[in-house]
């Protein structure tokens, strides 16, 4: 049976980094409180000539590499993201016209730092439909736009970057063979960041806080630890499999506490689980495709091993995936 391979990784992140020093000088925290809380040392953040879709364009020119396929090969692209510099076209449009996929049709996926695990099932299902396509996932973020740089409970966390993957039908028994996507609307307070003003008509001036991201930190941090592992261990079961059989997790990068406790609950040793937080922070839909090329590089993932994405957002979304490298 065709499956969805991942032919190649890339990815892209800014030159500028800011560090925990450097938000000392900017909010009331520091390095121990940020490091001890969170496990984030560094973030970088975009400067001029890194838009989104061009941090999106330099990730996806480096997938594209790898693989030897050219840009108009490409039948699809898909973008995660929540950070686009316009509503309209989509980030995916631009980095269409950038690596001149002329065959390529193209559009973006909201479902915030879980976008790239959803826009990765989406990629599988449309490879069993029309197993000879070739497709372009990507995350990508520049949230540093969207931070108050004023809110220590925000500022300190999120980082831009983006990430890409090439996929493509095969028969050889690698691929993605599961998934279990969720999303839980009514909890969409808990993670949160407003439109800008004008497309809210209901908004009255006086409740106008701005279009930043907003967040109950603590139920976000219970609800990423249970949901997760609720996910993956509903997976697995589906796939008469055990945790023990995971070669590689990849788990969405936003704070080593979750990450420690998530591990802890699944019963999955340290050197199994990849985590590149801190140096990035939370890059949002970035984060697994970022640290998928990473660990890619690092010669993490051997051909035929088992790996396990798994992401938590807001939304509420979160999911698990599995694929077989
Ligand atoms: O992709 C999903 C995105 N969101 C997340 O992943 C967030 C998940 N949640 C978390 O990561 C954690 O809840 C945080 C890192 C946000 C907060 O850690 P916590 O251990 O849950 O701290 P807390 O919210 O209980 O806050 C403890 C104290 C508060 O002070 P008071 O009220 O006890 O006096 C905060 O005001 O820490 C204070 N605080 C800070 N202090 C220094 C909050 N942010 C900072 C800061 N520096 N940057």
């Amino acid at each position: 049976m065709t499956k969805a391979v991942i032919l190649g990784t890339g990815s892209c992140l800014p030159e500028r980094a800011l560090s925990n020093a450097d938000m000392e000088r900017m909010v009331e925290t520091s390095d121990e409180w940020i490091t001890s809380r969170t496990g984030i040392r560094n973030r970088r953040i975009a400067g001029p000539g890194e838009q989104n879709y061009q941090l999106a364009t330099k990730a996806a020119r480096r997938a594209l590499a790898v693989t030897g396929i050219k840009p108009e090969e490409l039948d699809l692209i898909v973008v995660a993201t929540i950070s686009s510099h316009m509503i309209m076209p989509s980030t995916a449009c631009f980095v269409q016209a950038e690596l001149g996929a002329a065959n390529a049709f193209a559009y973006d996926i909201s479902a915030a730092c879980a976008g790239f695990t959803y826009g990765l099932d989406l990629a599988s299902n449309y490879i069993q439909n029309r197993p000879e396509m070739k497709i372009l996932v990507i995350g990508a973020e520049t949230l540093s736009a969207r931070i108050n740089w004023e809110d220590r409970n925000t500022c300190v966390l999120f980082g831009d970057g983006a990430g890409a993957v090439i996929v493509a039908g095969a028969n050889d028994g690698r691929g993605v063979f599961g998934s279990n996507l969720r999303a839980d609307g009514k909890l969409w307070n808990l993670l949160c960041m407003d439109s800008p003003e004008s497309c809210n008509p209901d908004l009255r001036q006086e409740d106008w806080q701005g279009a930043f991201i907003r967040m109950n930190g603590g139920d976000i941090f219970k609800h990423a630890v249970r949901s997760m592992e609720d996910s993956v261990t509903s997976l697995l079961r589906q796939h008469d499999l055990t945790i023990d059989d995971i070669d590689l997790m990849i788990p969405h990068q936003a704070n080593i506490r979750i990450l420690n406790n998530l591990r802890e609950r699944l019963g999955i040793p340290e050197e199994r689980v990849f985590v590149n937080l801190s140096q990035y922070g939370n890059t949002s839909a970035a984060s697994i495709p970022i640290a998928l090329d990473e660990a890619h590089r690092q010669g993490r993932m051997a051909r035929g091993d088992i790996v396990l994405l798994c992401t938590f957002g807001g939304g509420l979304t979160w999911g698990s995936l599995l694929l077989r490298w």
